[in-house]
């Protein structure tokens, strides 16, 4: 039946010779009228990063442009990070700052560089500072303190000036949309307002929410330091108990925001999850302003079935072998005993409250005295948790192990890993599990967010409870460990019926988390509501492949 297919598509014109070319060429669909998106983010894979942020970004971005949607990353330029083949573009960005008394004292110059050097071609706006002046965007290490983004005590200014240079540069071109990502980019939406205002042409703006903990919060006169009208300073705008909120900008001010899951577009919409924001977020969501859409991943960078290096054995749903060479060799390579029928649970996470390391490191306690485990942690961050897995290593020294967070360990422990562990109390996404799912590494997760999302008990994993603490806030440490615990004594009884362990692991293995099934599903669909019109490719989408099957008989 394929050689029909190809046939007979064929005859319509397209040279196709195998279905896989055909994948390819669909999958690069071509639109009648390309859509053009920016999505602004201070971070992207390969570049500057500092979690999921970058993965999304990146993934998302790249997807978009397979599916053929036009589309680039826009990013402070930073005096510390890794970008080559930057281009001068000759474009040049004014931004007057520091009013008072109505008029403007400094202007702030930026260049527009460009590289075609990066997974997604991407613009740097480069601050041009003055000599004796700090850069917006010093973001090299000062020592055990090191500071990310920009100049910790000016950090506000940095990206309020990024964002009149930012919306300057978006008007001064012609996207259709504009995604903007998480607090540093949150005021871009209040200057497009200011120019929607005006009359200007702006594109659509959509504002993604990454992380709800993390607003940018600055001082009031930090309005007056960029020029805006004070319309902007109200609850109908971006003030914030006395302060300027960019989160709070973004959300206001755009067409349409999304959070990376579902679930946490519902959480946010809750006192405790809200940050302080549920009312606004009830708002939006009542206008039809507020959406949850899951983050998905660049499926080919986490295939089993795929020769990463660093990674000797390879493996299918089909056939599991590799796996489980796999773990002894890492089991070995961690100098824990090489046990096979002991179930490895893995946890790759940055060491922050946000992840449960309060009742985790507990419930791992536990289990490790009780049962015949093995864990292993891999993370950086808060150095009080470094230290109590470390402490932890040592009671447990042949069940338990702790290494800082390394990329190659991170994609060792995913594919030959049997259970990975994620507690976060709150998880807006989470990116980990899907790859884990793809591995056949059955996740253990919180109910909690996208872990809720894309995870099924006892389906594809196991979920457990997050206990609110007092008064419906937070979470109650003690009664969460318990429930890890017993998320953990299952997935051990699990283990050990080899037929539901294969069933799972296999149902995991064969999901679709890709970005493309992420655009094609709601991508697409949002922008078109938005835009207010049908987005036609010229090609057919993928998602008719199995359409285009059933209408030749006999299709497999
Ligand atoms: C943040 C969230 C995480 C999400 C990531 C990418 O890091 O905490 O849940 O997966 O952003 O959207």
């Amino acid at each position: 039946m394929r050689m029909n297919f190809a046939k007979k598509t064929f005859r319509h014109g397209l040279r196709l010779v195998t279905t896989a070319s055909l994948t390819v060429l669909l999958a690069s669909a071509a639109w009648a009228q390309p859509l053009k998106v920016l999505m602004v983010s201070p971070e992207q894979s390969g570049v500057l990063q500092s979690g999921g942020l970058a993965h999304a970004v990146t993934g998302l971005a790249a997807g978009l442009n397979e599916q053929g949607i036009k589309t680039e990353v826009l990013m402070p330029h930073f005096l510390e990070m890794k970008a080559q083949d930057l281009k001068d573009t000759g474009e040049r960005f004014e931004t007057s700052v520091d009013w008072r008394e109505g008029k403007a004292h400094k202007i702030s110059r930026f260049s527009l560089l460009k590289t075609d050097a990066t997974k997604v071609p991407t613009l740097f706006l480069r601050h041009d500072h003055r000599e004796g002046e700090t850069n917006y965007f010093d973001n090299r290490s000062h020592g055990a303190a090191k500071v990310f983004y920009a100049p910790e005590a000016a950090i506000g200014e940095s990206f309020g000036a990024f964002s009149k240079a930012a919306a300057d540069y978006i008007l001064s071109k012609n996207y259709d949309v504009v995604i903007l990502n998480d607090w540093t980019t949150g005021l871009i939406a209040a200057h497009l307002d200011e120019a929607r205002q005006q009359g200007k042409t702006v594109p659509k703006v959509i504002f993604a929410i990454h992380n709800m903990a993390y607003q940018g919060m600055f001082p009031k006169s930090l309005v007056e330091f960029l020029g805006h009208n004070p319309r902007h300073f109200q609850v109908e705008g971006y003030e914030f108990w006395g302060q300027v909120n960019f989160l709070k900008a973004g959300l206001h001010y755009s067409d349409l925001s999304y959070t990376v899951s579902d679930r946490y577009s519902k959480e946010i919409q809750t006192p405790r999850f809200g940050a302080g924001l549920d009312g606004l977020m009830r708002r939006l969501s009542a206008e039809g302003r507020l959406k949850g859409i899951l983050n998905g991943i660049t499926s080919e960078e986490w295939d089993p079935s795929r020769e990463k290096s660093g990674l000797k054995h390879r493996f299918t749903p089909q056939d599991l072998t590799g796996k489980a060479l796999g773990k002894s060799e890492l089991q070995a390579e961690l100098a824990l005993p090489v046990q096979a029928e002991v179930p490895l649970f893995i946890m790759t996470s940055r060491l922050a409250e946000q992840k449960g390391l309060e009742y985790l490191i507990d419930a791992i306690d536990v289990i490790a005295k009780e049962r015949a485990v093995q864990f292993v942690v891999i993370g950086n961050g808060d150095e009080r948790y470094k230290d109590r897995l470390l402490e932890l290593e040592k009671q447990h020294p042949t069940k338990v192990r702790f290494r800082d967070f390394s990329g190659p360990m991170e994609a060792k422990l995913t594919r030959y890993g049997d259970f990975f562990v994620n507690g976060a109390w709150f998880e807006p996404s989470g990116l980990n599990q899907f790859f884990a799912l793809l591995n056949g590494t059955i996740p253990v997760v919180s109910a909690a967010g996208g872990l809720m999302d894309s995870v099924k008990h006892r389906q594809n994993g196991l979920l457990f409870e997050i206990q609110p603490g007092a008064n419906g806030e937070g979470y109650d440490s003690r009664a969460t460990a318990e429930k890890a615990v017993n998320a953990f004594r299952e997935a051990i009884a699990i283990y050990q019926d080899k037929k539901l362990l294969n069933e799972m692991r296999v149902r995991g293995m064969k999901e679709d988390h890709s970005w493309s099934s992420r655009i094609r599903a709601h991508f697409i669909e949002t922008f078109e509501e938005l835009l207010n019109r049908k987005l036609t490719p010229a090609l057919p989408a993928p998602n008719v492949i199995p359409a285009c099957r059933d209408a030749f008989p006999g299709a497999a």
